[in-house]
């Protein structure tokens, strides 16, 4: 049974090892908790059976107009069970009245998105990979 959940009281930084799956310098669980705490709005995915962490989706906002969303992940052994897209759903409910919600993504999520009522854009993306191990 998947429970959803943004209690940070039921979260530790050990809840959050293992995200990040293929990034070069993944944020450690601790900046993990951090950027999550730090969010305009998250949500996380349990499996209570397991007691464990198993998605997590963030966004950042104004707070009048606009929402990003920068992160969504579900671990590998979970997916393909609808937890991305209950995730994301959820979210868009989070932030229901913002005018723009925007992410990027690769070419292989576009109807991962789209289903979820998100249209195609060009985006323009400026990283520093000075900074890529985060703050
Ligand atoms: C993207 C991600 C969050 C999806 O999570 P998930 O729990 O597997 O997604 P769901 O089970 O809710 O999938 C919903 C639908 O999208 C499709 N889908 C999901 N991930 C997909 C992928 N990588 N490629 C193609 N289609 C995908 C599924 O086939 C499913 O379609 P269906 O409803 O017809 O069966 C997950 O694959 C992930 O964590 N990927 C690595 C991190 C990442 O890419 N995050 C997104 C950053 S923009």
């Amino acid at each position: 049974v998947i429970e959803y959940s943004d209690d940070l009281g039921r979260l530790s930084p050990a809840d959050l090892d293992g995200f990040f799956q293929g990034w070069a310098a993944p944020p450690t669980p601790g900046q993990h908790l951090k950027l999550l705490k730090d969010s305009y709005a998250f949500l996380v995915a349990i499996d209570i059976r397991e007691e464990r962490v198993v998605g997590f989706v963030s966004a950042v906002s104004d707070g009048v107009l606009s929402a990003y969303i920068p992160l969504l992940e579900v671990r590998p052994e979970y997916r393909g069970q609808g937890i991305g897209r209950e995730l994301m759903s959820r979210m868009l409910e989070k932030l229901k009245g913002l005018y723009m919600i925007d992410l990027s993504c690769d070419e292989h999520l576009v109807d991962f998105y789209e289903r979820l009522g998100f249209q195609p854009a060009r985006a323009m993306l400026l990283r520093d990979y000075r900074w890529r191990e985060g703050k």
